[in-house]
């Protein structure tokens, strides 16, 4: 399940772009993993939404920056969850791109490495069980595994986002995160939405620089791609029903043109049969809610 997590106490406002998500503080954050936990939800991934960016995205780097609080007091109070962060600056960068940029515009990758892998060792230090490098830049698992091996977070595990493509449908969440890009596109690390063979490429490259889990995203309009790698690759395969995913079924819903809760299980258990491991999407709460409703009809 994923989260937005904000500066300051009781918040908990909503997402615009994405009925019934939320900005959360650190307080009411936690209050709400407790739920879930009691609701069968194991892992929850963590998006930070800072107050201030800047060009190199400095925020995403410090030891009490809201993800890092966020990790400490989920950990605290409910230690059994498994908690994944997302790795990448685009939130925190006042260009919104997932790198550091040079005068011309141009996102540079080597630099970008150094940022990232300070990010996601901030991360591990805060309690972080696995993070989640989404920024697409070459070389980052390899970097990201010996800078934490370095500091003693060998168990740390890396998801990595291996196939990204450069999608529409994340545009909901940019809303939500202030992250759409102020020049360009993300076209240069993000992949081409037609070519197939270069995400076997990207995967080969990730398991090898060793990721743990591999993550295809967007999902539905790219069920092939998982399918591929479910047949390519024996590491856990992770798809990410994404906000632009999401907010159509929610937003045609609304409308009264589809039903919600049946447009949820048909899309996830596609994305499963598909070959899906784990899932990442917006609707796990309210898919456990029908879930433990059927269960508990069953029982009675
Ligand atoms: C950060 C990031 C994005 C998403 C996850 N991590 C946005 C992007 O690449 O622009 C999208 C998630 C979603 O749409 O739900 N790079």
């Amino acid at each position: 399940m994923p989260f937005f997590v904000v500066d300051g106490s009781k918040i908990v406002e909503s997402i615009a772009s994405m009925p019934n998500m939320f900005h959360y503080s650190v307080d009411t954050l936690v209050q709400e993993v407790k739920d879930i936990y009691n609701m069968g939800i194991r892992s929850v991934l963590i998006f930070g939404v800072p107050q201030k960016k800047d060009e190199k995205g400095s925020e995403a780097l410090r030891a009490d920056g809201i993800v890092q609080r966020a990790v400490q007091e989920i950990k605290a109070k409910v230690p059994e969850m498994v908690v994944i962060t997302d790795v990448c600056l685009c939130a925190y960068t006042s260009h919104g791109h997932c790198g550091i940029v040079d005068e011309k515009g141009r996102v540079i990758n080597d630099v970008s490495l150094t940022h990232i892998s300070k990010m996601a060792l901030s991360h591990a230090k805060s309690g972080a069980d696995i993070v989640a490098p989404s920024d697409m830049m070459d070389g980052r698992v390899s970097a990201i595994r010996s800078v934490l091996d370095n500091d003693g977070y060998e168990d740390t595990a890396i998801l990595s986002y291996a196939v990204k493509y450069a999608s529409c449908f994340y545009g909901p969440f940019r809303d939500a995160v202030g992250s759409a890009p102020a020049f360009g596109d993300r076209k240069t690390y993000q992949m081409d939405i037609s070519n197939v063979r270069e995400a076997v490429k990207e995967i080969c490259l990730d398991v090898n620089e060793g990721a743990d889990f591999i993550m295809i995203k967007p999902a539905l309009p790219y069920l092939d791609v998982i399918s591929k790698a479910r047949s390519r690759c024996d590491l856990p395969i992770v798809a990410y029903q994404v906000s632009g995913e999401y907010s159509m079924i929610c937003a045609s819903a609304e409308k009264g043109w589809i039903d919600k809760d049946k447009a949820m299980i048909e899309t996830l258990t596609s994305i499963k049969r598909a070959g899906a491991d784990l899932i990442i999407t917006y609707f796990t709460k309210r898919y456990a809610e029908v879930v433990n409703s059927y269960s508990s009809r069953k029982t009675k």
